[in-house]
């Protein structure tokens, strides 16, 4: 498959479509870049243990010194200056604030994320801050971790606590990152941390973590937290593999368990009947209230997509049996079906704002002669998706950001350092960052956006 650069005329054609106000940004995540894994107190997290299980990373790599990113603070928030967003979505290390998940905080690691926020002001960037992107200290999994509901109250604990030290800073607070992904890849399928593998499980997880999401927002709203609050999900539009009724069905069933899980809780407080019936005894455990507390209003929410999810009930569809052509990831190119998903999102839920918070690729790039990474795929397929969010908000819906992942490439979880999603290049090596031409594009693109698309 061969792409092109967009041209400089669909470039401008497509900054127009945008109003002002419309945040733009990049998106990272604490355990990914971050490194300095056992330094200036910071505490384990469930990560940097399930790292050391042996096959549970592809290239056998950890996040102990990813992009090193806390010893280059400086330098990377120039490189995020240089591209020209106003947002930058970052996430913090639990322990590495709060080392054991309770109790004591750790004045250095807070004193890491006060230098990030106020360099980001100091920038005009806003800060977009998440609490969670999954590096749960290793101290409350070893007490249960999500499957426990006094993990629930830890995290509200540690909201409360960030607000205090640097929420007042940031323009937007993110309670967790993709709830199912943690659920069900870490606590039912054991490819991500913890690894364990049982879906009753998982779905107390989902519960748990959806119940401090809600009570977490309670709890910073009576601390008069300036901050829009909310919570961000990893969405695909489902869609069935062929018209056959047994493939329709699944596609219902895929879209109730990945999608409608956690919407149907958080806007309409309750758990979707379909799914309830299709997971019998698997079910959570819902105390009195818990559901109310779940529904709690956000004031918007943050979407990660990346792809579109092709439902079958026989045999495992094989990614690339349609024709579409698949980033490195194996996942299909189809920008179409975001379009279609925040169109469902904001009908069927009526969220006050909707944010892409993640959409990106992950594509074999190659260094230059001359140190350039040409990645016109990745240039094309943020255009296109770009375009696509573009699509939704004229017809309606209430659009308010995008951000790209990511910022440079780093420790993608179970494939290591192999996948690069970033606009910018890492070399491990070296630890020197390239900006690739995405990120050129996405900063020219981001100036004719600000001076209304000449
Ligand atoms: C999402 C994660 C993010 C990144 C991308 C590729 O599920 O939120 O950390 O790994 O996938």
């Amino acid at each position: 498959m061969t792409f092109d650069f967009p041209s400089p005329e669909a470039t401008a054609a497509l900054a127009r479509r945008f109003p002002p106000g419309f945040a733009w940004g990049v998106a990272t995540s604490s355990f990914q870049i971050e490194g300095a894994a056992h330094e200036d107190g910071k505490g384990e997290s469930i990560w940097d243990r399930f790292c050391r299980v042996p096959g549970a990373i592809a290239d056998g790599s950890s996040g102990d010194v990813a992009c090193d990113h806390v010893h280059r603070l400086e330098e990377d928030l120039d490189l995020i200056a240089a591209l020209g967003v106003d947002t930058y979505r970052f996430s913090v290390s639990w322990p590495r604030v709060q080392p054991t998940g309770s109790g004591a905080w750790n004045a250095r690691g807070v004193d890491f994320y006060r230098r990030l926020v106020d360099g980001l002001r100091a920038r005009g960037i806003a800060p977009m801050m998440t609490l969670n992107h999954w590096d749960l200290p290793q101290a409350l999994q070893e007490q249960g971790g999500w499957a426990a509901r006094e993990t629930v109250h830890r995290f509200v604990d540690y909201a409360i606590g960030l607000q205090r030290a640097v929420g007042g800073h940031c323009a937007t607070i993110t309670t967790h990152n993709e709830p199912w992904v943690m659920a069900v890849l870490g606590h039912e399928m054991g490819i991500f941390a913890p690894g364990l593998k049982s879906r009753a499980v998982a779905l107390q997880v989902a519960h748990h973590l959806l119940l401090s999401h809600g009570l977490a927002l309670q709890a910073l709203r009576a601390e008069s937290a300036k901050a829009e609050l909310g919570i961000v999900l990893n969405m695909s539009h489902a869609v069935p593999a062929t018209d056959s009724e047994a493939d329709r069905a699944r596609a219902v069933l895929d879209d109730g368990t990945a999608l409608r899980w956690y919407c149907d809780p958080l806007f309409r407080g309750r758990y979707p009947d379909d799914v309830l019936a299709h997971v019998g005894a698997d079910a959570p455990v819902v105390q009195h209230g818990d559901m109310a507390a779940i529904a709690t209003p956000m004031d918007y929410l943050g979407i990660n997509n990346y792809s579109r999810h092709v439902a079958s009930a026989g045999a495992p569809w094989v990614a690339g049996s349609s024709g579409l052509p698949l980033t490195e990831m194996g996942w299909e190119i189809h920008a179409p079906s975001l379009t279609a998903l925040l169109l469902r999102v904001h009908r069927d839920y009526a969220p006050k704002k909707m944010l892409v918070t993640e959409n990106g690729g992950a594509f074999p790039d190659a260094v230059g002669d001359d140190g350039r990474v040409l990645d016109v795929d990745r240039t094309r397929y943020l255009f296109d998706h770009i375009g696509a969010v573009a699509d939704a908000a004229e017809q309606g819906a209430p659009m308010a950001g995008y951000m790209v992942w990511s910022l440079m490439d780093n420790f993608e979880w179970a494939s290591g350092y192999a996948k690069r999603f970033g606009i910018v290049h890492v070399d491990y090596a070296t630890q020197k960052r390239t900006p690739k031409a995405s990120a050129d594009w996405y900063r020219g693109f981001l100036g004719q956006v600000r001076r209304g698309g000449d």
